[in-house]
């Protein structure tokens, strides 16, 4: 880069998920998923998520913020701030309600249509996960969710429904969000153990793993079958992990950390599991079942992208019992002792962003995308010249040294194709369902005991990123 301004054609754009924005949990035909029986979120809390038998008034992903009924006004600011990409997710249970029926729900398929278009009329390319923390409720309750393959088959047919449905409206593609969460969040990330009280074994967890992936390796022949031009990535839950200290059994250990979540990349990029990870089936007598296909399915489909979220960084040691722990996006690790904290304890490294895509591109030189990364902040509407705005300038100071970093790595040499910034419109957070811990350019009015209008406005963020976009990136 001669100059400050990014690669031509940079996607610059934010990021968002059906589960957390849409609302309309039972409108036009929609089934229930997994996050409409979880209330307070899905990360474990004291190791536990609560989980509900039925939809309650409590969880505010009933009604998220509305998007479903709002989005033109939506994509209209976004299209006022420049994007040129924008990340939503399919919720799996609008296209198959239950999730194992033959054919789809024409009413969800509709809606998708109406959205895309919106979003043509202005140039926004759409980035479409898949799979965001949306399985069917009735998959996660009649089939231990991903545990069971017959998944893999109820998710190619709903990939190969909206694959062949939005062709030509769609080029990009993520498989599954955050594919490495399912150790970690089971229920929310996997649709397992539905009933809270059985915990599931490493042995479920990994077969959960590799039907996962084999979906994913399935889903991309069947893309790239339909549309060729397809553009098809993986999404990891990235999380760079420094040894504690010189010692070198905490090097190992922040190596051992880091390889629990190269482990998705590696098959995904490489189509094959490392050897590594062979080892630690082994030790941990983890039988993985492998179907016939298997092998040669994730050989020859590997796919065109990786992609992956970046919030934190973490330390990792041999005995981590000696330190503390660090309150992180999902994945644990301990505390790290030069960095500050977000509200929710979320250590801020923007150094660690530069690190992640050098080690992927090292790993892979295939093309990254940044589809996440952000500060869950609790902000304060004030009056502004022109009607109520929030002043922040945290989140201005936090996205611009992040960029920088990727700018240092574009200059390193990495192939980066976008960047997504997480929650671009206020929305429900995932780890604790609350409104208040908003990522968002725009504010929405929506309090965590679900009051407020709903109406949206303008952070004062918003304009720094449509300058940040109006100059690709040059003026941060
Ligand atoms: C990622 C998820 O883990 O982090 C998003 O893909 C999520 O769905 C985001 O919202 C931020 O986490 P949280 O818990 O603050 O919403």
């Amino acid at each position: 880069m001669a100059n400050k301004r990014f690669p031509e054609g940079f996607l610059w754009g934010g990021a968002t998920a059906a589960n957390q924005l849409e609302g309309a949990y039972n409108e036009g035909g929609k089934g229930l998923s997994v996050q409409d029986v979880t209330p307070k979120g899905g990360a474990n809390v004291d190791g536990e998520v609560l989980i509900t038998k039925e939809p309650t008034e409590d969880n505010l992903k009933l009604k998220g913020i509305d998007f479903y009924h709002r989005y033109k006004e939506d994509i209209a600011l976004f299209a006022e701030m420049g994007f040129k990409v924008f990340r939503i997710s399919i919720a799996w249970s609008r296209i198959f309600p239950k999730g194992d029926e033959l054919e789809p729900n024409e009413e969800g398929l509709k809606f998708y249509d109406n959205l895309f278009d919106e979003m043509a009329k202005y140039g926004i390319e759409p980035l479409v996960t898949l799979s965001h923390y949306e399985t069917p409720l009735h998959l996660a309750r009649e089939y231990n969710g991903w545990t069971n393959r017959k998944l893999i088959e109820f998710f190619e047919r709903y990939a190969r429904t909206v694959f062949e449905r939005y062709k030509d409206k769609v080029k990009y593609w993520l498989t599954f969000n955050e594919i490495n969460s399912v150790l970690h969040a089971p229920f929310m990330s996997g649709g397992i153990s539905t009933d809270g009280e059985v915990k599931p074994t490493k042995q479920e967890l990994y077969q959960a793993v590799h039907n996962e992936l084999v979906a994913s390796a399935l889903v991309t022949k069947v893309g790239h079958e339909i549309n060729p031009d397809f553009k098809i990535g993986c999404m990891i839950l990235s999380m760079p992990a420094y040894p504690m200290t010189s010692h070198p059994l905490d090097t190992l250990a922040a190596r051992e950390f880091e390889r629990e979540n190269y482990l998705f990349a590696d098959v995904h990029v490489r189509g094959k599991y490392p050897a590594y990870a062979r080892r630690y089936f082994k030790e941990n007598n983890i039988n993985i079942e492998f179907a016939e296909d298997d092998e040669k399915l994730l050989a020859e489909n590997p796919v065109d992208f990786v992609s992956f979220s970046y919030y934190v960084s973490v330390a990792a040691a041999h005995n981590p019992q000696d330190y503390q722990s660090g309150k992180g996006n999902l994945l644990g690790g301990l505390k790290n002792p030069y960095l500050e904290a977000s509200e929710w304890g979320w250590q801020v490294d923007p150094v660690g962003l530069r690190i992640v895509l050098n080690d992927f591109y090292d790993r892979y030189q295939i093309p990254l995308f940044i589809v996440e990364n952000g500060l869950g902040a609790k902000d304060v509407l004030v009056d502004g010249p022109n009607g109520p705005t929030v002043e922040d300038d945290y989140r201005i100071d936090y996205l611009r040294r992040h960029l920088e970093q990727v700018r240092e790595a574009i200059k390193d040499g990495v192939e980066v194709m976008g960047y997504t910034s997480w929650g671009c419109i206020d929305l429900v957070s995932a780890s604790t369902a609350q409104m208040s811990k908003r990522y968002g350019y725009i504010y929405v009015d929506r309090n965590d005991d679900g009051t407020g209008s709903l109406k949206r406005y303008k952070k004062k963020s918003f304009d720094w990123y449509k300058k940040v976009i109006a100059s690709n990136g040059e003026n941060l």
